[in-house]
């Protein structure tokens, strides 16, 4: 959760984020829907926690999934509005809500979490009480999928480049510390085709969750681990104690 509720930078500036994030979806909604049909039995009704622009949401809803998503940053959230409508997208809304304390609005079959947007959430009552929250919102035998870059002992960097229409966007992401909370930078360089530039910096502060403490905290939420993933292939499984440097947590609302 924010502390003192205000929006950071990169998600107040939500065309800039969808330029640095803009690689295809198409990969890790394969996966998704095949962990769906694996552990769930398939799924018809997706909600996404932390939407942000809508950028997986999109692609659930043009393979033809229910989708809703929530944030609680407007500004992402009116961009991922305006997608949908651009692209008559009827089967996907996205509403404002803290992915802490939410009703859902309907029961969904599964559930995702992308790009370490739990690393939001800064205390072991806050992870839970979100994991409540999404074990309501499941169907029994319902699955939730969180994407997470755990503690770890070396130091998680990544840089890669990002080139959709018009715009080279070199971008630099390293989290300072390695457990508990923790400091993530990010520093992105837009050059436009047109001889336009602009660098984006700025910090946010992340908690890394262990594995072990999300397990943990979702069995306290009625929520049982069913597989670990370290990429977006189910042959990428690995043991639900194995380090990695990605871990794809899969959670499963027990069938009563
Ligand atoms: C890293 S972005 C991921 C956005 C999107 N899921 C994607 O894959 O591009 C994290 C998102 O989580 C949202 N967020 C952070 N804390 C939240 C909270 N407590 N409740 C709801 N959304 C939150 C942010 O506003 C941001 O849009």
């Amino acid at each position: 959760m924010y502390e003192g509720g205000f929006t950071y930078l990169l998600y107040r500036k939500p065309l800039l984020y969808d330029l640095a994030f803009s690689w295809s979806t198409g990969v890790e909604v394969d996966f998704y829907e095949a962990v769906f049909e694996e552990h769930a039995g398939g799924a018809e009704k997706v909600l996404e926690l932390g939407c942000g622009t809508g950028r997986l949401m999109v692609e659930f809803a043009k393979r033809g999934y229910l989708v809703s998503g929530l944030d609680i940053c407007f500004q992402m959230l009116r961009r991922a509005r305006a997608k949908f409508e651009e692209q008559g997208l009827w089967n996907a809304e996205a509403y404002i809500a803290d992915m802490c304390k939410f009703g859902a609005r309907q029961c969904y079959d599964a559930a995702i979490s992308a790009l370490n947007t739990i690393g939001h959430l800064l205390t072991k009552e806050s992870l839970r009480s979100h994991l409540e929250c999404v074990a309501e919102a499941l169907r029994p035998g319902g699955v939730y999928c969180i994407v997470f870059a755990p503690a770890s002992e070396g130091r998680l960097a990544h840089t890669w480049t990002s080139a959709p229409e018009g715009v080279k966007v070199q971008c630099k992401w390293w989290r300072d510390g390695n457990r508990g909370r923790v400091v993530e930078k990010y520093l992105f360089t837009y050059r436009w085709s047109g001889g336009k530039s602009l660098i984006l910096y700025g910090m946010m502060i992340m908690y890394a969750w262990e594995l072990n403490e999300v397990i943990a905290a979702a069995r306290e939420a009625g929520l049982e681990p069913v597989a670990c993933y370290s990429d977006f292939s189910l042959s990428s499984r690995v043991e639900l104690d194995e380090p990695c440097s990605r871990a794809i947590l899969v959670l499963r609302r027990p069938v009563e």
